[in-house]
Parts: structure tokens; sequence; C-alpha cells
């Protein structure tokens, strides 16, 4: 037993809840010990933060029974769904249902939910810019996440909403491809409007300042980012960070959604958004706040110098 507040970290294994377990382990006068929760103890990523000091415990978003053991006696927990494993907004909200649940029967503290903006809060409902996905989404992995605040409701929550990860780059086969004339080129639908972006592992750093806050944040919605760019002065960081020619290629939205790998649809009708709704996207994030919580926030040129060797250059 420890006297430590527990935050009982789901994801530990990933990007958000990894970071966030990191920064817990990294500040052990804090006052925070942590769970970190997994379906499987026994991978490499668990293993891993074992090694580091974690109490790794087992737990799957689709089993409440399973949830509801990993979150007793806890103090606090990061809520966080997967939506790229299945897909499915429906899924999404009925994992984040049952974390809200075994939260509630935990008697938690303080929970904080990874969500995002309800995008078709931006566009009438009649607006035919952009289609609407699994027939009721405009961007489903945001709008399924908004929907799901409504599970957290009464429960003392922080709503967290991240940016686009940096870390896409090399996660996600977002980076730009090299031609046969060596220039390396990206498209995206986002105009030259600025995406708000931030090193993945500002997340979890992020949110162990949440915790740390107390009762500050409960009741709040805290927008994250580290820096807001264009992608031609991504490209031109990228080029200079990477001794390479990078050029970024402004298409329309319905060409992105057309280009056919699983989810083109979904990060068309996303990108599309932060184009579109620049305002309103990074009005919805402050940097300073991101700040004031993770002082060690990156830039995206920081963030490129510490990762660029995993950027693929092929
Ligand atoms: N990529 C971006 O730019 C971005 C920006 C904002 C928000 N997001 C959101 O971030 C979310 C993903 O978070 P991430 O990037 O931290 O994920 P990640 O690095 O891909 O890792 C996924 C984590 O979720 C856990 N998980 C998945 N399904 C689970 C289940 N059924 N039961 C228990 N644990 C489960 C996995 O744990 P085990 O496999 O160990 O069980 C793993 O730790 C997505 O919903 C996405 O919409 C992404």
């Amino acid at each position: 037993m420890t006297d430590r507040n527990v935050i009982a970290v789901v994801g530990a294994t990933g990007a958000q809840g990894g970071g966030l377990v990191r920064a817990i382990l990294a500040d052990p006068e804090g006052g925070f010990a942590c769970r970190a929760i997994t379906r499987d103890p026994n991978k490499d990523q668990a293993r891993a933060l074992a090694a580091l000091g974690a109490d790794v415990v087992q737990a799957d978003l689709d089993d409440l029974d399973s949830l509801t053991k990993a979150f007793a006696g806890a103090h606090g927990a990061y809520c966080v769904t997967n939506f790229w494993e299945h897909f499915s907004g429906e899924k999404e909200k009925a994992q984040a249902r049952n974390m809200a649940e075994a939260a509630r029967a935990a008697g938690l503290r303080h929970v904080i939910w990874s969500t995002l903006e309800d995008t078709r809060k931006l566009m009438a409902a009649s607006d035919t810019r952009m289609p609407m996905l699994q027939e009721k989404y405009r961007v489903p992995h945001f709008d399924a996440k908004a929907e799901a605040d409504a599970y957290f409701a009464g429960l003392p929550v922080t709503y967290l909403v991240a940016s686009f990860y940096w870390d896409n780059l090399y996660t996600f086969g977002l980076a730009p491809k090299k031609g046969d004339d060596g220039v390396y080129r990206w498209a995206f639908p986002m105009g030259d409007k600025r995406l708000a972006g931030i090193a993945a592992g500002d997340i979890g750093k992020a949110a162990y300042g949440i915790f740390k806050a107390g009762p500050h944040y409960i009741g709040k919605t805290v927008g994250i980012v580290g820096e807001n760019l264009t992608l031609d002065q991504m490209s031109e960081k990228l080029s200079k960070g990477l001794g390479i020619l990078v050029k970024y290629h402004a298409v329309e939205a319905d060409a992105y959604r057309g280009f056919g790998f699983a989810g083109a649809d979904e990060l068309g009708n996303m990108f599309q958004v932060d184009r579109d709704f620049e305002t309103e996207v990074l009005g919805a994030r402050s940097i300073d706040v991101t700040r004031s919580l993770d002082p060690s926030l990156q830039t995206f040129d920081q963030w490129l110098a510490e990762n660029k060797s995993r950027i693929p250059l092929a």
C-alpha cells in the first residue's frame, strides 16, 4: 500500500497514458503513485512500465467489472479510448461509459476524460461541405468523444482536449513522402491555416499538472497545444531540421477523403474542420495554460530535434 494518491491510468502503454505514467514516476516527491492499466500485463511496454516502478494491472475497457476493480481504491483516473483500434464512434462511447461507471463505483476524487470537441456544433446539419460519417458524425473520433462527455457528468471530472500529435508523422504514416526528384511532399486539405499541434509526450505531462492542481480544474474543459503552425511552416522546419526539401500541397478535402487509406474520409473531415474553423479550433486550446501545466512543453522544433531519427525518410 502507498500513502500517495494513486492515479489509475488507462492507455498506460500508449501515447497519452504512457506520458502520464512517466510524469508521475519522474516525480517521486509529488505525492502521486500510478497504477498502469493494460489488457496485457505481459506485453513489452507493460513490463517496461513495471520496471520503471508502475503498479501494472489488467483491465479491458469492454469489461466493466475489470475496470471497476482496476479503479478501486484509487484517488483518480485518466480515461482515454483508442478510436483507431476499431474506428467506431458507438464503441468509443460504450467504452467511455464503462470508465465513467467504474469511476463512480470507485468514488474517485478526480477523473480526467480525454475528449475532443463536437464538430457538428460548428456547422448546420444541412451543411453539405463534408459528408456525415457513421450516419451521424462529422468527425466520429471527435463527436463520439464529445457525446461521451455526458457520461462523466456529476463526477469530479476535467475534460481534456488534446491537439494533433506531431508524433503522427512516425506513428500514423503522415510524414512527407520522397518523390523521384528527391523532394519530399505531403498533402492536406488545410489551405494556409494553422494546425494546433503538440508533442504526444506533453499530453501526459499536462494531465499530471491537472491532477497536481487539485480541485482547480474539476468541472473545467482544458484545451492543450504546443504550437499552432501552417503546413508551410512545418514543411520549412522539417526541411531545415532533417536536411531535406519538404513541399506542402494544399488539396481539396474531397480529394483527401478519396485517398483510399483506412480513415481517409474521417481525417479529410477533421482537417477540413481545422481549416474551415481555424479560429474556433485554435481558440479552444491555449499554449499559455498548457505551459502552466507542463513547464517543459515542447515547440515543434524541440520535438523535431528529439524525434528526427524516428521520422521515416524512405
Ligand atoms: N493522434 C492524434 O493526433 C490524436 C490527437 C488527439 C486525440 N487523439 C485520440 O487519442 C486516442 C488514442 O490515445 P493514444 O494515442 O494514447 O493511443 P495509443 O498510443 O495508440 O495506445 C492505445 C492505448 O489504449 C489502450 N487500449 C485500447 N483499447 C483498450 C481496451 N479495450 N481496454 C484497455 N485498454 C485499451 C492500449 O492498451 P493495451 O493495448 O496495453 O491494452 C494502449 O495503451 C484516440 O482515441 C484518438 O482519437 C489522438
